[in-house]
């Protein structure tokens, strides 16, 4: 698959209607919803007052990236708020099974996380448990930071386990994707690229979230 999914974090918060109604237009696939909690990662965005605003406005799905220290507290509300997808860090918790379970219990697509430097070996016993597999490619907590080249190994490495397993568990990557190296994570197994800075960055928006697709 090649989905894109521009990152929430890096759009005009005063102009959230507007930069929605972008991505609406646009062929983006996926919200990305970045939410921080300033525990797990040393910056706070933003909760759950602007998921309802990104609902009403915004037509793609919402693809939730909790980076917060005790995800099972809150996984069920976001998606009660709406999320299409939730996710959290494999770093972040003792064990993921039953968080991953409070989501499927929703009825919510889960997707576990890793930042650069914890071993992607961890993921490989949850890969048949989770919808997606999030890989990040620069360390969580700010957009605007430059892409880790490591993770394009990775990123052949999880496809292998997947395809190895017959699965079909989708490959995210998040942190410093543009139109220049989109075309090379889609060859390299990725599924899903996640766009900040790249996307609202831009001059042109929908022209760049076009040329990702390419
Ligand atoms: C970083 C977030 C990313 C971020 C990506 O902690 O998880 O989703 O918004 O931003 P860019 O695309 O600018 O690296
Ligand atoms: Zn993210």
């Amino acid at each position: 698959m090649k989905l894109i999914a521009p990152s929430v974090l890096s759009a005009d918060f005063g102009h959230l209607e507007r930069d929605m109604e972008m991505i609406n237009r646009s062929e983006a696939d996926w919200l990305h919803v970045d939410v921080m909690d300033g525990v797990f990662v040393p910056n706070i965005s933003f909760g759950f007052p602007l998921m309802e605003p990104m609902r009403k406005y915004c037509r793609k799905p919402l693809d939730v990236h909790l980076m917060i220290v005790h995800p099972e507290k809150y996984v069920e509300r976001f998606c009660d708020a709406g999320a299409w997808s939730v996710g959290f860090h494999l770093e972040a918790v003792e064990d993921p099974l039953p968080i991953l379970d409070l989501i499927k219990a929703k009825g919510v697509r889960t997707c576990l996380t890793i930042n650069p430097d914890i071993a992607v070996e961890r993921l490989v016993p949850y890969l048949d448990k989770v919808d997606m597999v999030l890989l990040m490619s620069v360390f969580a907590g700010f957009g605007g930071q430059k892409f880790i080249p490591e993770t394009m190994d990775k990123i052949r490495f999880v496809k292998s386990e997947i395809t190895k397993r017959g699965l079909n568990t989708l490959i995210e990557i998040d942190g410093g994707v543009n139109a220049q190296n989109a075309s090379e994570l889609f060859a390299a197994g990725a599924d899903v690229l996640v766009a900040g800075s790249a996307v609202f960055g831009s001059a042109d928006p929908e022209k760049t979230i076009h040329e990702m697709k390419q």
